[in-house]
């Protein structure tokens, strides 16, 4: 049997409300698309659904990581969806992360985000697809780093033969665009070097030393290096294959339980709290966010697409969301101070860089302080 590619495909193309959640009618669009591509052949399966305002299509196929065909389909599906609801029915930013009208069959700098991977189905093949809104990719940094090389979390990593060797992280450097390939546990201090530049680094993939397996996949795309200006923040997904010499399943979801702050919120230009959610609470609010993220648990089966199980849906979370309310509240209150606003490195492409600029003229020299104001 020929592998399975399993993508997490993600474009924000419209929203309710402002940059909240999307509509329904959106999801029955992009469904009816994805539904003829698997009556094609093209697709093993699918399945359709929104974190926030951004439609995830996840599914699998046989065609490999970065397919014409597949990202041709991807775009198809968000531009109808964008012709057929979005703009008619005037929802905000319709169409926004669909950057070039001249699609040449490569996501890749066109918007849209996508996490793909391809490996040989196992005798039982459990994967977590995770999706944030209103953050970036670097929030999955802290807890792919906690998952896939901090024994104290992961007790995997000292009992299954399998994890002990360790794990690759493809790290991403997304302003230079290159990657580097470090070994855990022994390059584990270089690897959090990079990782806690999160606004610049961010984990591609992971694999599994002992056999080159591959582990996980993240969406690593950045839309405001990309566009060269402030264009929305690229809300990202990933997966991660769990269970028999991976990950347990509860190994992948624990870190989640701690809120840790990530950048992305409102204007994304703020750094809050990353609240794990269920789907019914997949919905921006309170300033635009805070933050969420949303674990989806299927079973591939023959490509087939068993499931979801909405893992983050669940009372163990609740003291997580209280938590991350609780931080929401603390970090709301210094207002538009550093460290809930961003550094100037991250504002750059913001409007805020338009105030600095008309300032410019009106900047002297220290010397000239003991000058009374005029
Ligand atoms: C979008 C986002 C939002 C917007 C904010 C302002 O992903 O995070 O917080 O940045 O709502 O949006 P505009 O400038 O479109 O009014
Ligand atoms: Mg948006
Ligand atoms: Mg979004």
């Amino acid at each position: 049997m020929s592998k399975v590619t399993f993508s997490v495909i993600k474009a924000d193309v419209g929203g309710l409300a402002g940059h909240h959640a999307v509509v329904p009618e959106e999801l029955k669009v992009a469904e009816a698309s994805l539904a003829a591509a698997q009556k094609s052949g093209l697709l093993l399966d699918h399945y359709v659904t929104a974190v926030g305002d951004d439609i995830q299509l996840i599914m699998t196929h046989r065609k490999g990581p970065e397919s014409k065909e597949i990202h041709d389909l991807a775009w198809r599906t968000f531009k109808e969806v964008t012709d057929k609801v979005s703009k008619p029915m005037k929802l905000y930013g319709a169409g926004q992360d669909l950057l070039s009208d001249a699609f040449s069959g490569n996501l890749r700098g066109m918007g849209p985000g996508y996490a793909e991977g391809e490996f040989d189905e196992r005798p039982s093949e459990p994967v977590l697809a995770m999706m944030a809104d209103k953050t970036e990719p670097g929030a999955w940094n802290w807890p792919l780093y906690k998952i896939f090389a901090d024994p104290m979390s992961t007790p995997g990593l000292v009992i299954d033969s399998k994890m002990r060797k360790g794990f690759v992280f493809r790290v991403m450097d997304m302003q230079a665009d290159k990657f580097v390939d470090l070994k855990a546990p022994e390059e584990s201090y270089e690897i959090l070097a990079l990782l806690g530049t999160t606004g610049r680094y961010a984990v591609q993939s992971i694999w599994r030393r002992a056999d080159n397996e591959l582990a996980a996949v993240s969406s690593t795309s950045r839309l405001s290096f990309m566009a060269g200006r402030y264009v929305g923040k690229d809300d990202p997904c990933m997966f991660i294959r769990v269970q028999a010499g991976f990950p347990a399943t509860g190994e992948a979801l624990d870190p989640f339980a701690f809120p840790h702050l990530v950048a992305g919120w409102t204007r994304g230009s703020h750094i809050g709290p990353l609240m794990p959610v269920g789907l019914k609470d997949a919905k921006c609010t309170r300033f635009d966010g805070p933050p969420r993220v949303v674990a989806l648990g299927f079973q591939i089966t023959d490509g087939k697409l068993i499931g979801p199980a909405d893992m983050f849906d669940d009372i163990a979370y609740d003291r997580a969301r209280q938590e991350a309310n609780r931080m929401a509240d603390f970090m709301r209150q210094h207002g538009p101070f550093m460290p809930h606003r961003l550094g100037p490195e991250e504002m750059e492409y913001t409007q805020l860089n338009d105030i600095l600029k008309s300032l410019e003229s009106r900047m002297k020299p220290s010397a000239e302080m003991l000058v009374v104001p005029a």
